[in-house]
């Protein structure tokens, strides 16, 4: 069982108490020294499982040895078993978390996955919402014997060392059996000079972050036995955290690393995709191909049967009034791509019907919810991605592109072309194929071939409507 959690042993309540009284801390307190929530601190003193990082930190606060004060890992994994998640009682919850049991579909793609994993590493990307972290995270609660998943999101981490001290901070949570993390540990004694028994790394080692990262994972192959996978979510974005040449060093000794340790597999997931952070390396010099050992697997809306599963869960969940349950949740999924956030969020907006729902009804609030200036469905970054990744030149591009597709059926190159040459900012043939061609790989756009040759559309309906009401066309 993968531990991405950690619950207080109840025999160590007097000693948390105790430590609280001494440093003159309350709850309250605590959890803004830390800023971490009050409810953690809560759970953190009635025994609750709370974030592993969050443990650790709330013990070194309180000087108490967290490894000790932490519940064995038997009686854990015995509560966990014994722990239902709730599954009976769907509630709307747009973007909140859902426990692996509320995560619907997706059993063939996480077999595939697994599959997968077991001969090659992977980069598991796909469009914001679409329910990637769901299925990472289902993925970590509900492994096969012979696999060791440790899922971290990296999102907020803007620096190497940080990054090397939350990869050696989860390992050392699964090497608590075997001992603990013993070259990491060496070595942090020798550069400190002093017999290192901490839970975060001191200020000095950070120019070692290189050497910690492989001993980190030498510390993990060695004591273990099982197959390694490490699921890095929302890679991209701490790579943009991090400077160029931190980057390239990244992206380069995970290479390495995965070359090394044939026991180790990644998982690189995030909706930015890698390319527009390597593209951005190679302007400054970087001329490897850091991630050309890994399959990409794109990541998928929900299974029309599914959405419709999730859909007559929250529906009835919700005890929202409907005629033909099977019609409407079909209505439902459809209207929004069978993306899951998304029927989330329309049932959400549904709730408050108080006579049988119509199919105008599911429309018109779609409309309506892409319409709506506060960005209730986050569907902006859809136009502000384009600020954000894609040069001058190739921008008037972008936007006249999606413009004309936009408002028009699937549309074949030449069309296109002529609509682009009568602009005066897009110009050249070559730029708008590379522009098409990233449009693309962003999402946003698919090429199918018919009879008369290759025709473009917008991926997913829903995105082509907000782009059309967005853009006032
Ligand atoms: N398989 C699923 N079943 C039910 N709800 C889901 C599922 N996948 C995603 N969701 C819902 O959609 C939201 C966004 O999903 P998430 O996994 O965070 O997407 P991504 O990581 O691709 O941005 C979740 O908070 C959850 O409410
Ligand atoms: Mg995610």
């Amino acid at each position: 069982m993968a531990r991405s959690s950690l619950q207080l042993n109840s025999e160590w309540i007097p000693k948390v108490e105790e430590s609280l009284a001494t440093k003159q801390l309350t709850q309250r307190t605590i959890a803004e020294r830390l800023e971490i929530s009050r409810s953690s601190v809560s759970k953190f003193v009635n025994c609750k499982p709370i974030a592993l990082n969050t443990f650790i930190r709330l013990c070194q606060e309180l000087n108490l040895d967290w490894n000790g004060a932490s519940q064995p890992e038997k009686e854990w994994n015995d509560q966990i078993e014994s722990f239902k998640f709730k599954d009976t009682n769907f509630k709307v919850n747009p973007g909140g978390q859902i426990s692996p049991e509320e995560v619907i579909g997706r059993e063939q793609l996480i077999k595939d996955l697994w599959d997968r994993l077991r001969q090659q590493s992977l980069i598991f990307s796909g469009e914001r919402r679409i329910g990637k972290s769901s299925i990472l995270k289902k993925m970590k609660f509900e492994p096969p014997e012979d696999m060791l998943p440790i899922y971290r999101d990296l999102e907020g981490i803007r620096t190497p060392i940080e990054f090397v001290e939350g990869v050696w901070q989860d390992t050392e949570t699964y090497l608590r059996e075997t001992g603990k993390a013993r070259r990491v540990r060496e070595f942090l004694s020798e550069l400190t000079g002093s017999h290192f028994s901490a839970y975060q790394f001191p200020e000095v080692v950070e120019e070692h972050w290189k050497t910690l990262l492989t001993k980190t994972i030498e510390d993990l192959v060695t004591l273990q036995n099982k197959q390694i996978v490490f699921i890095w979510d929302e890679i991209s974005h701490m790579m943009g955290n991090f400077s160029d040449e931190e980057a390239m060093e990244v992206l380069d000794i995970l290479r390495s690393l995965r070359q090394t340790y044939p026991d180790v597999r990644m998982v690189f997931s995030g909706s930015i995709g890698l390319h527009h952070i390597i593209k951005n390396l190679q302007k400054a010099g970087y001329s490897n191909d850091p991630t050309n050992d890994m399959y990409p697997i794109d990541g998928q809306p929900l299974a029309l049967e599914d959405a419709m599963e999730l859909t007559i869960n929250l529906l009835e969940g919700e005890d929202i009034p409907v005629f033909n349950l099977q019609k409407t949740a079909e209505d439902i999924a459809l209207a929004v791509d069978c993306i899951p956030f998304y029927i989330h969020h329309l049932v959400n907006q549904l709730k408050d019907a108080d006579s049988e729902i119509t199919e105008e009804e599911i429309i018109d609030t779609v409309d309506q919810c892409l319409r709506n200036p506060l960005n209730l469905w986050k569907m902006d970054h859809y136009r502000e991605r384009i600020d954000n990744y894609y040069n001058d030149v190739q921008k008037p591009y972008a936007l006249n592109i999606l413009d004309l597709l936009s408002i028009n059926p699937p549309t074949s190159f030449q069309r296109l072309w002529q609509y682009l040459q009568s602009e005066p900012d897009t110009k050249d043939k070559e730029t708008a194929r590379t522009v098409l061609r990233l449009l693309m790989k962003d999402y946003y756009l698919v090429q199918e071939d018919n009879l008369s040759g290759s025709l473009y559309s917008f991926r997913y309906p829903l995105v082509q409507k907000y782009w059309r009401l967005a853009r006032g066309l």
